[in-house]
């Protein structure tokens, strides 16, 4: 072939990369791995193999943990707590330090071993995955450091118990290892059953670099080791990325703090003014990146009607000259899927999606003779309701959807239950922040896809998820408040005061005419029930009756503060404006309210309550325009908004210790943030109500923004925990009820915040308000921006 032929052909030969070092690594083990337990390693009685899914051999036998292997684990990390935590936070950081370097001193090594163990192209491995993985030991070293003095009055949760998946095997891990230790937590983590490799080579950089035992576990095994680390009671947190499906197993197994990284189906829109040939490469990193084994894959493609003809030809094209081969072939584009199940669910999904309706176009490139291969796949025609535009696939397809106009743009993106992320596409800087500040999800890329970085957040909105991994947001999922910690126990059962006695249902006393009324929609509403319930004082005496709020009710209160969805875009300076007018009204008549309370608390604790109220409610004003979000940096060619948006609606279950600075202190957050609330006064004195209606009334307090309704907590908080439109719930009344709140809130894996069994002192500025209340009234949006040359 002449030199010109070849020029002309641009034949296309394989270049594999050297695996050589990686599989002598493998026999150095001798093929056959055990758990990591305190800086030694365990044998395990059960093995399983781990495959090169381009091949189908085996590469090494795996440990299957038991529930003893995780519990010794768990106690190691117990047990090596104490002296992490003794540590400066200088060593700390050391640690994290050596532990990038030695990831980019083995960086070939772990590349290949996650491309030999997961079938992703080593260019990826190689160029993303183990970069990343040094990059975020480096930022959270820096973390480790600085922590004390940017973190002030928080402490370590302590033994972190992490579940990950096998897409970026290492690079989870990192997400999950380094901000847990640069917070002085011990981890015990659980990698894929298909991709434990580089997580057990990682367990020797920690020998390597002489990380004090127990600080870092490692216990292979599926999903049966991964229930015995969610059930063991040593574990102080949770955390888990992988299928929603598990993640709401998991949510349901367990009352710890809980970080969850779940499934997405993200939208990846394009408008007419887009640059098309950069969206088509867009795509490709957005669907065909790692096979589309992506969480954030953009597997959505919303494309503007006028050019939806043009968009799909040239990703036709684009698509017939990707390459598909040996993921050790530095010049193939994509790689084999991770496992024969996964293969098959692609297949399964495709199927269905065309028989709903769908067409579906792949590249004519033929398919390597042997290993897990699937096509760059197209689906086009694709109803917005069907399979293939709902569930996450996982796999290198895209389905094609068209819209008119941004609103319905819009629609479309938000029409799934998961929110995860968003890449938005358009050479108008308006149209792609209107976009941005629309689309229900925790990640946005404005004419960019997948960037990831260690100093920006990640995770999800809705049922993809919540909390943040990477950055200073990531560091709050591995903390918790210092007081929290030598918080005494909240005695569970009765009210401290003497407070109200509930009817069984239909007992109640048939509500008069004077009787206080439910507040929903800026209304006083009649109870649907129809009765009322006495409220005592704390001599035993009846002070009045309080109307007896049901099912009925909560989901008139709920609707009501759907349609108050406008509170979310009024200025924080203008919502600041309404709470300082409420503040003002309440002064007028704090003798009144005083007096009102005082036959529950007593007098001296009525006055201060009054008096705080009036300064809470300042607070949470000046708070309005001051929690903000920050400008993260990351080495791109980009900057990241990373946005304080409000969750919706929230149900908020109040304490009955404090009946009316309790509940302040709790609404005021949320709604200082954007949120619009349904709260349950306290069980002492839900009479408060009436009290408060009449100031939101008069301070121009829109309706539907704070609903109340009174009646029993444990029932009515059970109803808001399992109303799907409801967002979070925060339940701060009898501690016994706890649980039950928790599980009736998995249904749409619902945020929850409690006590946790804590008495807080809601006199106590520092406990009763501030940051840690409204932390739990937001979700992060990181939106990245185009920026700089
Ligand atoms: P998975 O969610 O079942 O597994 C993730 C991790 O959880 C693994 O370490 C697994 O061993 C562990 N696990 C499984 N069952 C568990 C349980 N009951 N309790 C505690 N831990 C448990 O994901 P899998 O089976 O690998 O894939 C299933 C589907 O989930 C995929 O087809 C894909 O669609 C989706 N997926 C989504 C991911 C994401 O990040 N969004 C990641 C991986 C899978």
């Amino acid at each position: 072939m002449s030199i010109l032929e070849k020029m002309e052909t641009l034949e296309y030969g394989p270049s594999l990369e050297d695996s050589k070092e990686a599989l002598a690594w493998l026999d150095r083990h001798a093929r056959r791995f055990g758990h990591f337990i305190a800086g030694r390693w365990h044998e395990s009685g059960e093995v399983f193999e781990t495959t090169d899914p381009s091949t189908g051999e085996t590469l090494a036998a795996i440990a299957q943990g038991s529930a003893e292997d995780v519990d010794a684990a768990v106690r190691a990390a117990r047990a090596a707590l104490a002296p992490w935590q003794a540590l400066t936070p200088h060593a700390r950081a050391r640690y994290l330090y050596a532990m990038a370097r030695q990831v980019q001193k083995h960086a070939r090594r772990l590349a290949v071993l996650e491309t030999l163990d997961n079938g992703k192209p080593i260019r990826e491995s190689r160029d993303i995955d183990i970069p990343l993985v040094a990059r975020h030991f480096y930022h959270h070293a820096g973390w480790a450091q600085l922590l004390p003095r940017e973190l002030p009055g928080y402490a370590p949760v302590g033994v972190a118990g992490q579940i990950i998946p096998w897409h970026f095997p290492l690079l989870m891990l990192a997400w999950k290892i380094a901000p847990a230790l640069a917070c002085g937590n011990t981890a015990v983590l659980k990698p894929a059953e298909f991709t434990p490799l580089t997580a057990l080579a990682f367990a020797e950089i920690c020998q390597e670099i002489a990380l004090p035992p127990g600080v870092v576990n490692i216990v292979t095994g599926d999903g049966r080791t991964g229930e015995a680390l969610t059930a063991h009671p040593g574990i102080d947190k949770l955390a888990f990325t992988g299928s929603t499906e598990v993640g709401r197993a998991i949510r349901n197994a367990t009352t710890k703090k809980l970080s969850l990284e779940l499934g997405g189906k993200s939208p990846f829109i394009v408008f007419d003014d887009a640059d098309l040939d950069s969206a088509v490469e867009g795509v490709v990193d957005g669907i065909w990146f790692n096979q589309g084994q992506v969480c954030c894959a953009g597997s959505r493609l919303l494309v503007q009607e006028s050019i939806l003809e043009t968009l799909t030809a040239k990703l036709r094209a684009r698509m017939q000259t990707l390459r598909l081969g040996a993921p050790l072939d530095k010049a193939i584009d994509m790689g084999a899927i991770v496992a024969p199940v996964q293969l098959e669910r692609i297949q399964r999904l495709v199927a269905q999606g065309v028989e709903e309706g769908a067409t579906c176009w792949q590249p004519t490139n033929p398919l390597p003779a042997r290993g897990l291969y699937y096509p760059p796949t197209l689906l086009t025609g694709v109803h917005p309701a069907s399979t293939v535009a709902q569930q996450e696939i996982f796999g290198p397809v895209l389905s094609v959807l068209s819209f008119r106009t941004l609103h319905e743009a819009v629609e479309l993106a938000n029409n799934t239950v998961y929110g995860l992320a968003a890449s938005v596409w358009s050479e108008n800087i308006n149209v792609a922040l209107d976009v941005a500040s629309r689309v229900k999800a925790g990640v946005v890329w404005i004419n960019g896809t997948n960037f990831f970085d260690a100093v920006c957040g990640f995770g999800g909105y809705r049922e993809s998820g919540y909390g943040r991994e990477g950055g200073r947001e990531g560091l709050y999922e591995y903390l918790q408040p210092s007081w929290l910690q030598n918080a005494p126990a909240l005695p569970s059962g009765a009210s401290p005061h003497s407070g109200a006695a509930f009817p069984g249902p239909e007992q109640g006393t048939p509500a008069i005419d004077s009787t206080i009324k439910q507040y929903i929609g800026g209304k006083q509403a009649r109870p649907d029930s129809g009765y009322s319930f006495p409220v005592y004082a704390a001599d035993g005496s009846l002070l009045g009756e309080a109307p007896l709020g049901s099912r009925k009710d909560i989901r008139n209160a709920v609707e009501a503060a759907h349609k108050a969805a406008g509170w979310a875009r009024t200025s924080a300076h203008n919502r600041a404006q309404v709470l300082y007018y409420l503040a003002e009204n309440m002064t007028h008549r704090e003798a009144e309210i005083a007096a009102a309370l005082a036959p529950v608390v007593g007098e001296a604790q009525a006055a201060r309550e009054v008096a705080l109220s009036i300064e809470r409610i300042f607070a949470y004003a000046a708070w309005a325009d001051k929690f903000d979000g920050a400008v993260h940096q990351p080495p791109m060619r980009n900057v990241t908004l990373a946005m304080h948006e409000p969750l919706g609606v929230l149900g908020i279950v109040c304490p009955s210790e404090a009946p009316l600075l309790g509940l302040l202190s709790l609404v005021l957050p949320a709604i200082a943030m954007g949120n619009r609330v349904v709260a349950v006064p306290s069980q002492s004195y839900p009479l408060i109500m009436g009290v408060l209606y009449p100031l939101f009334d008069t301070s121009d307090l829109p309706a539907g923004v704070i609903n109340l309704v009174a009646g029993p907590p444990r029932d009515l908080g059970k109803t808001l925990a399992g109303h799907d439109d409801v967002s979070a719930i925060w339940y701060f009344a009898d501690p016994a009820e706890c649980e039950t709140i928790r599980r009736a809130s998995t249904g749409n894996l619902k945020q929850v915040f409690t006590h946790d069994g804590h008495a807080i002192d809601w006199f106590h500025a520092q406990q009763g308000e501030g940051e840690w209340y409204l932390r739990h009234a937001t979700q992060i949006k990181n939106i990245w921006v185009p920026y700089g040359e």
